[in-house]
């Protein structure tokens, strides 16, 4: 399982279904899934989570309803496809959660881990790549592509730059797993940076792919 995290607006979207692509083209089979949501079950959660005023729901209800889709989301989606030896591309996984509701949200990282290994346990993704954008440029991006799930962009500039300060800080934890990519390049060289990780730590020859977005 690859993880493709980051702040909002730093172009997840594109460069996972980018690297799906390059997985494929070499023949590789593989899905493309996001949190929250994922699987029809978390897909219903997920409604819950990103639409309405922040104050909906508190960081620790968050954290709970962020984890009920994602148990849902491995059971359904995650573990059936890595049992059929598929990869799996993940737009988001738990670091969202730590970073979101647990540093940035003030629940504090113990709280989310606490969680975590109840809801799931010892499963961890193979490599998970931060996308790194300075908040304001992040915020513009998402609200230029306008839409209504937008209750966590509404949550303001102070705490996406208490969520950016997270990835960076959670990636640091251990290198072997986490790859921090400079999103404030081009599209294209964004993807290649990913490739060249993926590459690197499984050992492949991908090509980027840059069309088709
Ligand atoms: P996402 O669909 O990735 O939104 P975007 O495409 O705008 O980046 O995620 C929706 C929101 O949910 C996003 O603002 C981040 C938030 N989130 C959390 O707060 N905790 C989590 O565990 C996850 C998976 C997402």
């Amino acid at each position: 399982m690859i993880v493709i995290d980051g702040v909002d607006g730093s172009g997840k979207g594109v460069q996972s279904r980018r690297l799906l692509q390059s997985l494929q083209a070499q023949g590789h089979a593989a899905i493309l899934t996001r949190e929250p949501g994922g699987s029809p079950a978390a897909e219903d959660i997920r409604k819950l989570l990103v639409t309405g005023e922040p104050e909906k729901w508190d960081d620790m209800t968050e954290l709970l309803l962020m984890y009920a889709a994602r148990r849902a989301h491995l059971r359904d989606t995650v573990w059936p496809a890595l049992a059929a030896n598929q990869w799996v591309i993940s737009d988001r996984y738990a670091d969202s959660s730590r970073a979101f509701q647990g540093i940035a949200g003030n629940l504090g990282l113990d709280t989310v881990e606490r969680v975590h290994d109840i809801a799931v346990s010892e499963f961890q993704p193979a490599l998970v790549l931060i996308l790194d954008l300075s908040e304001s440029i992040a915020l513009q991006r998402a609200e230029d592509r306008g839409g209504s799930e937008n209750r966590f962009e509404k949550k303001g500039a102070a705490y996406h730059a208490r969520v950016r300060d997270a990835f960076l800080q959670i990636a640091a934890t251990d290198p072997a797993r986490y790859r921090v990519i400079d999103a404030a390049q081009s599209r294209d060289q964004v993807s290649r940076a990913i490739i060249d990780a993926v590459n690197q730590r499984f050992e492949l020859t991908l090509e980027p792919t840059t069309t088709g977005d």
